[in-house]
């Protein structure tokens, strides 16, 4: 089923997803490119920023003995329908069967367990809340991970702080760069200062004034004279060029996937019983730590991408085997990536991540449920969780445990204020 692409007359399996050029290109082709939206299911070629902290000899065995650096191409892979399906729902759990398995992941319980050593006591241990209505609504044991009490309100200085321990002191001393629309802002902002390094962030005019301004407050340089998406990344390339700082991608590294992994080890340290994890999904950082946790210390588990419709990029990338580009719509801002990393796309694949679709009407009723009975004040992307369990698209057995991350806290109040008023 695999189709090689380009690249003389050698064709390549699927772990050649995992590719290296520069760390610019990388984040260029990640993120979101005008080009990327405008040329849809073109294969294209993607840099990985290796195997993090692996030995030489488990890199050798990841990468087939191919060296993490060796630039490879990307390739298409057809389609293959869905393996695995289940009819308690309208919309069904999916997880594509590409031929993968966990010892192709380029991400293992190890590197979380490492990440978790790297992050220490420096973040707080958010809560796991049992929800007496969500459980007996959907007659299995739900609990909430309350990732929107982190430092920062959201998971992700997880994977930065793990990220920045790994620096050199040559890498720390020119300083840390980034481009964001919020969450990781505030994350690398905030990790970066820890750490003593200068942090420099892109944003741009429309993005929220409010996470601007917290990226500031933490410490962070904003430059924020673009005035739109392409020109911030416009100036990210010449920034990139002329300060020589070292770019902080925010999710389709390895150690920064690794990072928000250490969320799926709490939640089995306090609630060892989970049958099944719900995650939240943008790029896909966030559930590929969570899977190389989870799944690592209990393979039976169930790991479940959690994305808008309006914004699946993670999910049209597992039906096809690599990243597909889309033009993300959802009120969850936070889940609004043009494509999942191609990272991402390979160790959810691997570790057979499955996959769910919530609209943004079921986003605003979960929102609504966490705020009234949970009383948690979450962003959209943090409710996706509870949307997918509330519509009924994700199919549980009776009595099982079901472990649902509300990724992050960080919304507008007139943002809140307008969802909550619905109704
Ligand atoms: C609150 C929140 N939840 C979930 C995500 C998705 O994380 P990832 O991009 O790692 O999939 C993000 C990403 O920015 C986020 O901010």
């Amino acid at each position: 089923m695999l189709a090689g692409f380009a690249a003389g007359t050698r064709s390549y399996n699927v772990r050649d997803l995992v590719v290296r050029r520069t760390s610019l290109q990388f984040v260029r082709a990640c993120i979101c490119t005008r080009e990327a939206m405008l040329h849809s299911r073109k294969p294209r070629t993607f840099v990985s920023p290796g195997s993090g902290d692996a030995s030489p000899g488990e890199i050798a065995r990841r990468t087939d003995g191919r060296a993490p650096c060796e630039p490879v191409v990307a390739q298409t892979i057809a389609a293959i329908p869905p393996s695995r399906t289940t009819n308690a729902s309208q919309r069904t759990e999916t997880a594509y069967d590409l031929g993968m398995t966990v010892a192709d992941s380029l991400l293992l319980l190890d590197d979380v367990q490492r990440a978790r050593e790297r992050i220490g006591d420096r973040l707080h241990r958010t809560p796991l809340l049992p929800s007496a209505t969500m459980s007996t609504r959907i007659g299995a044991d739900v609990c909430f991970k309350a990732e929107l009490f982190q430092r920062t309100g959201s998971f992700k200085p997880r994977g930065v702080l793990n990220k920045l321990a790994t620096l050199s002191d040559e890498e720390k001393r020119r300083g840390v760069i980034s481009i964001s629309a919020g969450n990781h802002a505030q994350a690398l902002a905030y990790a970066s200062a820890l750490e003593g390094i200068d942090a420099l962030i892109v944003m741009w005019q429309t993005a929220s004034q409010l996470k601007i301004r917290a990226a500031r407050g933490y410490g962070a340089t904003v430059d924020d004279s673009a005035p739109d998406i392409p020109s911030a990344f416009e100036r990210l390339d010449e920034l990139v060029e002329s300060t020589g700082r070292q770019l902080i991608h925010p999710y389709d590294d390895p150690l920064v996937m690794a990072g928000q992994g250490t969320v799926g080890l709490e939640i089995l340290e306090d609630a060892p019983e989970t049958d099944v994890a719900l995650v939240p999904v943008g790029g896909g950082g966030l559930v590929s730590g969570i899977a190389a946790a989870v799944k690592g210390s209990k393979p039976g588990a169930r790991v479940i991408a959690i994305e808008p419709e309006l914004s699946a990029a993670l999910h049209e990338s597992l039906k096809v085997g690599e990243p597909v580009t889309i033009e993300p719509r959802s009120l969850a801002d936070g889940l609004n990536g043009p494509y999942a990393g191609p990272n991402c796309v390979e160790v959810c694949t691997a570790l057979g991540v499955e996959s769910v679709l919530v609209t943004d009407e079921e986003i605003k009723d979960a929102f609504r449920f966490l705020y009234g009975r949970m009383k948690l004040a979450c962003e959209p992307a943090g409710a996706a969780t509870a949307a997918a369990l509330l519509s009924g698209r994700v199919a549980v057995e009776p009595g099982q445990t079901v472990a649902a991350v509300v990724s992050g806290g960080n919304v507008a109040r007139e943002t809140a204020a307008a969802i909550l008023a619905e109704h």
